[in-house]
């Protein structure tokens, strides 16, 4: 058992979580119980896994900032590059390697630890180096090393199976040990919970810090760096969980804004609605929150019009998800809402069921409703084997096809965009434009966009919102109006 059980692997100071080692020696426990309830599970099977490796920029002898690979995070807990882990799963001893450091370590990066360092810190049963894996492997005497090889159905890619010098003596089964762990990492532990509740609480307040400092005439790249300030100041987070996203004006539109060809760079005009989706990561817990409100703290009527359309389609979600219900029912409700209230804004006119037979809501929101999240953002097990994508537009984007589970955590992110290209191609296409009022709908030509990204917890008959932000119009209003108090920014 983890020697470091109750004393914090994690801490950095201040009010900064404390993360037990115990959390991922509960991971460990899950990992093996799952993969010994498996019937082409061999007696002496050991667990394989390498943890990331250390990148130079390009060609440069310039580090690129470390960030642990997230199944190796989520087994071990271990920030340092250039890993390995094992695990008897018999027994559940744990084994970690690191790596042996030359001399001139100690010179430019600071004291070599001795390996019974690790094996205080990270509560792991021993302790190598890297370098002799395959001989401490031979003595562990296993049947077969199980490595982790499977698809990431958000990116396509495959996982990087862990590789030794050696490893060809071994006998490898790299199919059983993926989808186990996915599921895994599916639903969270009580440890798992708190840090999740962490990254939210200081990315919501770190949102709210914007909400009071933002102003027309500031760069969208100035709130980025104010979140980003807050979330590493405040809350030891290091590493942002995806790039901002910090679109005003027209730029809310687009979904993915803020990457390098178009890197928060516009200035903040009066009357922009602004949308920013960002999060911090923890000791690489993620959280994904998105915020829209006017840049000015007033809304127009069109602005109240759109924004109260998606958040009636967010609580209408909110209230509905609970363990057994399908998280395509839940896009297609997000849908429907929208629609119905595009109807009362006069965007559109018509029968609403006759709108989603040709799939209309997916003009206004060609995203899906939301996703799992954890370690990753766009976290794992959406699509497991037998579990197909719905092949329409909107849900062909839903990153998870499942039924809804307790303790799944969750954003839940409808939204309404003005996209020109999308809107252009409803117009044109002989089913989908006779529902469309283009009058009016020229009006929001160059709104942007409305999206509400709220992240939750499934529990057993419901959620735990575990975003705390201003969410209704009045309270977004009082709240931005209200910058009597001495902000974090102005502190600074
Ligand atoms: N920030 C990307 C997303 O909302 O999924
Ligand atoms: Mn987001
Ligand atoms: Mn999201």
């Amino acid at each position: 058992m983890a020697g470091a059980e109750g004393k914090a692997v994690f801490w950095l100071g201040k009010d900064t979580l404390r993360v037990s080692a115990a959390l991922f020696t509960e991971n460990r426990r899950r990992l093996c119980e799952a993969l010994r309830a498996k019937n082409s599970l061999q007696p002496k099977s050991v667990v394989l896994l390498q943890g990331g490796e250390q990148k130079q920029r390009y060609c440069t002898d310039t580090d690129v900032l470390f960030r642990q690979e997230s199944y190796f995070h989520w087994a071990f807990g271990v920030t340092e590059a250039d890993c390995y882990g094992a695990i008897d799963v018999d027994s559940g001893r744990s084994v970690l390697f690191v790596p042996k450091l030359p001399e001139s370590y100690a010179t430019w990066m600071g004291k070599i630890h001795p390996p019974e360092h690790f094996k205080e810190k990270y509560g792991v049963d021993e302790v190598h180096y890297a370098c002799d894996i395959a001989d401490v492997l031979t003595n562990m005497k296993p049947s077969v090393l199980l490595t982790l090889r499977g698809l990431n159905t958000d990116s396509g890619s495959i996982t990087r199976e862990a590789s030794f010098e050696g490893i060809s003596s071994f006998q490898v089964d790299n199919l059983l040990l993926h989808p186990v762990m996915v599921e895994c990492r599916l639903t969270k532990t009580d440890m798992e919970l708190e840090v999740l509740r962490y990254t939210n609480r200081i990315s919501s307040d770190a949102h709210k810090e914007i909400m009071k400092h933002v102003r027309p005439g500031h760069k969208e790249y100035e709130m980025e760096s104010l979140f980003q300030h807050y979330c590493y100041s405040r809350g030891g987070m290091r590493h942002t969980s995806y790039t901002c996203i910090c679109g005003s004006g027209n730029n809310s539109s687009v979904l993915h804004y803020g990457h390098a060809g178009s890197p928060n760079d516009k200035t903040i005009q009066d009357g922009d609605m602004c949308l920013f989706d960002m999060g911090g990561e923890y000791y690489c817990y993620s959280s994904d929150i998105t915020c829209s409100f006017p840049a000015n703290g007033k809304f127009t009527p069109d602005q109240r019009g759109v924004y109260e359309a998606v958040l009636k389609s967010s609580r209408a979600v909110l209230a509905a998800i609970k363990p057994g219900v399908k998280w395509t029912d839940m896009h297609r409700l997000a849908d429907r809402v929208h629609l119905e209230e595009l109807v009362k804004i006069g965007i559109l006119q018509g029968s609403v069921d006759d709108m989603l037979k040709v799939h209309l809501g997916a003009v206004f929101m060609p995203h899906g409703l939301g996703h799992l999240l954890g370690i990753d953002v766009h976290d794992v097990g959406g699509y497991p084997e037998g579990i197909e994508r719905v092949d329409e537009p909107g849900l062909k984007s839903l990153r998870m096809g499942r039924v809804v589970q307790e303790r799944m955590v969750l954003t839940v992110e409808p939204g309404i965009y003005f996209i020109d290209h999308l809107l252009d191609q409803a117009l044109a296409s002989p089913q989908q434009c006779a529902f469309i009022n283009n009058d009016v709908l020229a009006r929001f030509r160059n709104f942007g966009g409305v999206r509400i990204e709220d992240d939750i917890a499934v529990t057993a008959d419901g959620v735990e919102l575990l975003t705390c932000v201003p969410r209704t119009v009045e309270e977004i209003e009082a709240f931005m109006a209200d910058r009597s108090d001495k902000s974090f920014s102005q502190k600074f």
